[in-house]
């Protein structure tokens, strides 16, 4: 069980009593989601200290020199690989994509191979790791003086050392062939910032070499918190996605539990798809009993072997057919079936963030188990059957709040409280990021 760290602060006025009030923590004001200089301290406290974010997945760049440019937060990021020493492993490397001279983003493309980093603006060259390893002029001009004398113009001062003059290196975890990053260098071991519990379903997908399929983007007009909110809310898809409560992929009634790890930031919810079909979704307004597939290979599922898990929290074997979790701040791991995805959240501003979609597979996949894959990622990314209903809703909880940032949420299904559950039908899992995401920021 968690312990109940969270629950001392759900309803007790915090530091900043005026942003809260005395309201409990399962009543949010609209301000977390509209507020520019909150915004700032959650991208300084949340994106850039203390926390491992996501950079990407290692089959993006297989070969030495492969990188790919991305973000922690707002600011710009690369993963890039480089070759190891004989007989040892490739190295991947995170570097800030900010030269370390006057700030220009030397990489422009979204991925490609390189041998080395160089400036456009006044071509600083960088090794693979983010060493500086020369740039122009350093030893200044030839010339002659009036005198006919040959003299040096320009260059860098006598005591400048390229070795003060790397890029910002990040601290880097790989795990199960999944990159994460941090530039706060004494940020926690990985695994413990998971928690053996979290951890033990992240190691239930990334338990052999991945297959990349394909990559979606969008932009949504709303808070980062709210796309968390989403993945944190297993009460939404049974009643929201008609695609969803028509084909009976997630309802209300099926079997499911809901895991945090112990200071409730990230979350899994663990769910199994009914075998047999109840009659709840005939209550819900977005059954649609008419509603048929032309073509129903997208709802072609084949259980696989590694859906099985000895969970530790329940201490028990079982099959879930989906988990969704939530990597706080800005990851989301999807298995939904046999589609596979990770969502990147890149907040762009208080009111809108980037959310970047790499649907994959596992590198053994026989080609019918690809073909299957990508299939059902036609239920998600921007314009999914089903995803295409989250982005849309996201977006009218932001313009209402923007219109009225006094109005509050109410998060109260299942109760004020933090902890597990076993069912969907809770909010508790937005109680705990919130719970904890106060107790950070002190708010
Ligand atoms: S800004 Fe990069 S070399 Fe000048
Ligand atoms: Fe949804």
């Amino acid at each position: 069980m968690n312990a109940p760290i969270a629950n001392d602060i759900l309803s007790s006025p915090q530091a900043q009593p005026m942003f809260w009030g005395n309201a409990p923590t399962s009543r949010a004001p609209g301000r977390i989601y509209t507020d520019q200089e909150l915004y700032q301290r959650e991208l300084d406290t949340l994106f850039y200290k203390g926390h491992w974010c996501y950079v990407g997945l290692e089959c993006e760049i297989p070969k030495a020199g492969d990188f790919k440019r991305t973000k922690i937060g707002e600011r710009s990021v690369v993963m890039v690989r480089e070759r190891g020493r004989p007989g040892q492993p490739d190295q991947i490397h995170v570097l800030e994509n900010r030269c370390a001279h006057r700030g220009v983003a030397f990489v422009r493309e979204r991925s490609g191979n390189a041998r080395s980093f160089v400036c456009p603006y006044h071509q600083w060259t960088y090794k693979l790791n983010g060493d500086l390893v020369g740039l122009t002029f350093r030893q200044g001009v030839d010339a002659v003086d009036a005198c006919g004398e040959k003299i040096k113009q320009g260059g860098m001062p006598e005591d400048f050392q390229l070795c003060d003059h790397g890029l910002t290196k990040l601290k880097v975890a790989r795990r199960g062939g999944v990159v994460f990053a941090s530039f706060d260098h004494e940020v926690e071991p990985f695994e413990e910032y998971l928690g053996a519990d979290v951890l033990a379903y992240f190691d239930r997908i990334f338990h052999k070499p991945l297959k990349l399929l394909g990559i979606n983007r969008q932009r949504i007009p709303a808070n980062w918190k709210l796309m968390q909110e989403n993945i944190k809310d297993p009460y939404h898809p049974g009643l929201l996605h008609t695609w969803f409560v028509t084909f009976g992929l997630w309802r209300a009634d099926q079997n499911s539990q809901m895991i945090m790890d112990t200071h409730h930031r990230h979350a899994v919810m663990v769910s199994r798809r009914n075998e047999v079909s109840s009659n709840i979704a005939a209550n819900v307004t977005s059954f649609r009993e008419n509603m048929k597939l032309h073509d129903d290979r997208v709802l072609d599922v084949v259980p696989e072997a590694w859906w099985k898990l000895n969970c530790p929290v329940q201490k028990a074997e079982i099959t879930p057919t989906v988990t969704m979790m939530t990597l706080f701040p800005s990851l989301i791991i999807q298995q939904q079936v046999n589609s596979l995805s990770t969502r990147h959240i890149q907040p762009v501003s208080e009111g809108v963030f980037d959310f970047v979609w790499t649907h994959f597979g596992f590198e053994d996949d026989a080609e019918e188990m690809t073909r299957r894959r990508l299939r059902q990622s036609n239920l998600f990314g921007p314009a999914g059957f089903v995803s295409a209903d989250d982005g849309e809703v996201i977006e009218f909880v932001q313009q209402a709040y923007r219109a009225n940032e006094e109005a509050r949420t109410v998060s109260e299904m299942d109760g004020q409280e933090v902890k597990n559950t076993d069912h969907n039908v809770t909010e508790t899992l937005i109680r705990g990021m919130y719970a904890y995401w106060r107790k950070t920021l002190s708010i």
